[in-house]
């Protein structure tokens, strides 16, 4: 089976559930990108990109509800996975007063341009979308944005920099991802790694 995990802030729990799932994995702690070994192969990938590679053709992926939402991916989703709690959310410099909907012509700074257009536009609110890569706090500071759409674990990072969240979008948490072609051609195999995954998100890790 070809995994493929999240790198940054949900990997080691990700690589845990798995460890836990499937004993005879193992992942060395090092900068490679692709681990093999006997049965499996587990690729690291940014976690934007693992919708898309689950789609084109590794069986089984983890990645956050944010990413699958923003990409659109046409991947079999089983299972909701314990960690990687987080919320999309509009915030905007805390001197401010609007809402969402009064930021018609607002310049939004955000990784998440397909979500924030959809948002927006259910509000029938029309606004510039900046798409930046990362950092998207630094924006509104440094004057290129009015406001912003961006996750928020904590809040920290908001507050830090003198931002406020005024609206959730989308909740998110990591899911587990299956290749469509993988679900019916590894049928088996599949559906034992979900009722391991399951078994070992029962007994509480
Ligand atoms: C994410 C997000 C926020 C921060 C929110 O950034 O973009 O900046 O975490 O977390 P908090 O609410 O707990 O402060 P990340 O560290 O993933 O890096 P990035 O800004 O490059 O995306």
């Amino acid at each position: 089976m070809k995994f493929v995990l999240p790198r940054g802030r949900l990997l080691d729990d990700a690589i845990e559930l798995l460890r836990q799932a499937i004993p005879s994995l193992t992942i060395e702690e090092n900068r490679e990108l692709i681990h093999s070994n006997g049965d499996h192969e587990v690729l690291l990938a940014k976690p934007a990109d693992v919708p898309t590679y689950v789609e084109e053709g590794a069986d089984v992926g983890v990645t956050g509800r944010d990413m699958v939402r923003e990409k659109s991916a046409d991947v079999f989703i089983p299972l909701s996975l314990p960690f990687g709690v987080c919320r999309v959310s509009v915030a905007r410099p805390e001197e401010e007063t609007s809402s969402p909907e009064g930021m018609e012509g607002y310049r939004i700074a955000t990784e998440y341009p397909a979500i924030t257009r959809e948002f927006f536009r259910s509000l029938g609110v029309p606004v510039e979308i900046i798409v930046v890569a990362g950092s998207t706090e630094l924006a509104p500071r440094a004057g290129m944005a009015d406001a912003i759409v961006d996750v928020v674990q904590t809040g920290n990072t908001l507050t830090a920099n003198g931002l406020e969240e005024i609206e959730t979008i989308l909740e998110s948490s990591a899911l587990l991802l299956v290749n469509r072609i993988s679900q019916k051609t590894k049928f088996d195999r599949v559906n034992e790694l979900i009722y391991s995954i399951r078994e070992v998100i029962k007994n509480g890790t």
